[in-house]
């Protein structure tokens, strides 16, 4: 009897059929975070000289260009051009007592451009661009972007136990990823309010209410909302991972891989790769990632660069680097193709499973 594929980040232990995995993931990809260390100190030294407040037109086009965008509803009202995006109920707390309970954005996307018309968080009215940003920021990347992240364990686990080779670069790297953001002292994540960060790093959520925040997957039911996604168009995001999701569809039947695992597929190799992509376009934006910090010091926007360098972007190896572009097998290369043809650029940066 197959077990099913259930949604659920803290099912990371090191089992014994999984022990190789861990090895694996210690050679080659942990020593990474090492170096990039030293890369991400200096380079984030150098972007300070750069970095910009963020604007109406960043909010904006961070959300309609991540995993953010299936959130976005057309007004209530039915103005022309005008767009909302909601979230109710959220667990998520961060460093100090904060927590964030909800928030609410209207936007307008006309003829000047876009502008934001209001933003309101645990229903209080903000201006402050910076703060917003911070907000939309530390929602997405530790609510809705982990929701790519909650099929790996258990998809990992049922390609090792029924030893389903045509998807072994899949299994890579991903639970020994979730054992160290959720056990060790080095995760970026805060451990019950009080800081592990030693390494010039460190986010400003508290791990178990990430935990507890990922419980809930109703917000991803707009992987079913196909109808939703073509409103945005071809070659926005949003069309874009519809358009995947299609491709992957039609490469799984073409090499019989069990149709069950679609959406595990689709969140695992293609969601996850592409919203990190996504949120690396804004590596230039000064904001704290503290959303209750009403300032921007030199130091918090430093703090902020390393979490982007470490965290938020790609962080492979090059020498092994699990992208479905340098795996030489067949599934992994007809899927390149197919995902070529709808962005060649997008298509280089998927990986086989969840490596960062
Ligand atoms: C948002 O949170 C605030 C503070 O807890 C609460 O007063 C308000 O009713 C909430 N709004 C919605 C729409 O849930
Ligand atoms: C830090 O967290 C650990 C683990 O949750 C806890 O045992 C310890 O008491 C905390 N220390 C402080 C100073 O809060
Ligand atoms: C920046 O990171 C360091 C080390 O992780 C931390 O101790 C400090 O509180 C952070 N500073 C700000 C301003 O967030
Ligand atoms: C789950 O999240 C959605 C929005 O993402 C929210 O509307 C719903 O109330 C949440 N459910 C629970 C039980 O918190
Ligand atoms: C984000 O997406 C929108 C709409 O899909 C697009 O017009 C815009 O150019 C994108 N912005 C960036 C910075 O990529």
């Amino acid at each position: 009897m197959p077990t099913p594929i259930l949604p659920r980040i803290d099912d990371c232990e090191c089992t014994p059929n999984v022990q190789h995995l861990f090895r694996r993931h210690h050679l080659l990809q942990s020593p990474m975070y090492y170096i990039r260390w030293i890369y991400a100190a200096f380079y984030s030294l150098y972007l300070l000289f750069f970095m910009e407040p963020p604007t109406d037109r960043d909010i904006v086009g961070y959300i309609e260009n991540t995993t953010m965008v299936m959130l976005i509803r057309p007004a209530a009202d039915g103005r022309l051009g005008e767009y909302e995006v909601t979230v109710r109920d959220c667990k998520l707390r961060a460093s100090g007592g904060y927590k964030l309970k909800n928030m609410s954005l209207r936007y307008k996307r006309g003829k000047r451009g876009v502008r934001l018309l209001s933003f309101t968080r645990n229903g209080v009215r903000m201006s402050n661009r910076g703060q917003i940003f911070s907000t939309v920021y530390f929602y997405h990347t530790h609510s809705f972007h982990t929701k790519s992240h909650l099929f790996s364990n258990s998809l990992v686990r049922h390609i090792v136990d029924n030893n389903v080779k045509i998807l072994q670069e899949s299994s890579y790297t991903s639970i020994p990823l979730h054992y160290e953001l959720l056990h060790s002292s080095l995760s970026v994540l805060e451990w019950d309010g009080n800081v592990s960060r030693y390494l010039g790093y460190g986010g400003a959520c508290i791990r178990e209410s990430l935990v507890e925040e990922s419980r809930n997957m109703s917000a991803l039911a707009g992987h079913q909302a196909m109808e939703r996604w073509k409103s945005h168009g071809k070659d926005s995001f949003a069309g874009k991972l519809l358009r995947s999701r299609l491709a992957l569809q039609g490469v799984m039947e073409r090499h019989e891989i069990d149709p069950k695992l679609l959406d595990p597929l689709f969140n695992h190799v293609i969601v996850h790769s592409l919203d990190h992509d996504g949120i690396s376009q804004w590596s230039f934006l000064r904001f704290s990632l503290h959303p209750w910090d009403t300032e921007c010091s030199i130091y918090q926007a430093f703090n902020t660069s390393m979490f982007r360098i470490l965290i938020t972007q790609p962080n492979l190896n090059p020498l092994a680097p699990n992208t479905i572009r340098s795996i030489n097998k067949p599934f992994y290369q007809d899927l390149y193709r197919e995902l070529r043809k709808i962005d060649p650029k997008m298509a280089d940066v998927v990986t086989a499973s969840v490596m960062y």
